[in-house]
């Protein structure tokens, strides 16, 4: 059953997010070489990277990034995952080991392959810690209801199209990718995010209308939420 940690403000969302994943990587890092961490965008993560970025017991030169997903727009865009962790948290680190980014430069079908070619070169577990957000409709990462990248078993990144008035193509970690992972954790503020935490962690319901539950077969999942 994942561990819910409610929040009262910004304040306490970012502190206590930060010092739990500080604390993940910290003892991660007593028994492996480096790590391997996936990233969302989005908003609320952002105070969350800003304060890893400044935590000097972290050794970034020993940790691999990697992004959970990204908005098909150009690198430079203010829509660019990408571009928001770097803003946050790369460019304020000293000696990141790398961070693997999608390159929006290559068509979308061909960009997906890249990065799953990427990676399947991995071992396993593929990632050391997922971190993820939940979406006023359910989705997490760019896994929006009732899109097929939901059933993908195989491929580990997909092309998907955020639904809504203004579409937009994405790409995405499928839950094969996210769930072969030591640890996730979730950071959601905003209150509007409620009723989808209620489907999400109530009984019923289904991943194609709440694709968040695709992921709750996971034995390590922490939340953070905060209004
Ligand atoms: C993205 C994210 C996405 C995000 C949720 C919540 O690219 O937007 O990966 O899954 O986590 O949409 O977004 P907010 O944190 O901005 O509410």
């Amino acid at each position: 059953m994942p561990i819910l940690h409610k929040t009262e403000n910004e304040a306490e969302f970012v502190n206590s997010a930060a010092g739990s994943i500080r604390d993940f990587i910290v003892g991660a890092l007593r028994g492996k070489k480096t790590l391997r961490i996936a990233l969302s965008g989005g908003e609320s993560p952002l105070p969350v990277y800003a304060a890893l970025a400044a935590d000097k017991q972290i050794d970034w030169s020993r940790v691999h990034l990697f992004l959970a997903d990204e908005r098909y727009v150009p690198l430079n865009s203010n829509e660019s995952n990408y571009g928001k962790i770097e803003k946050t948290l790369v460019s304020r680190v000293k000696n990141l080991r790398r961070f693997y980014h999608m390159n929006t430069r290559e068509e979308p079908a061909k960009l997906a392959s890249l990065y799953d070619a990427l990676l399947k070169q991995q071992d396993s577990p593929l990632f050391d810690l997922v971190i993820l957000g939940l979406g006023a409709d359910g989705h997490t990462a760019s896994l929006f209801p009732h899109s097929a990248a939901l059933l993908e078993k195989r491929r580990l990144v997909a092309v998907t199209q955020k639904p809504g008035p203004d579409p937009q193509t994405r790409l995405t970690l499928t839950f094969p990718a996210l769930l072969d992972s030591a640890k996730i954790i979730f950071l959601i503020r905003g209150k509007e995010k409620e009723p989808a935490l209620a489907r999400w962690l109530g009984e019923g319901g289904t991943v194609d209308e709440t694709p968040a539950k695709g992921v709750l077969s996971h034995p390590d999942i922490e939340i953070f939420t905060a209004p």
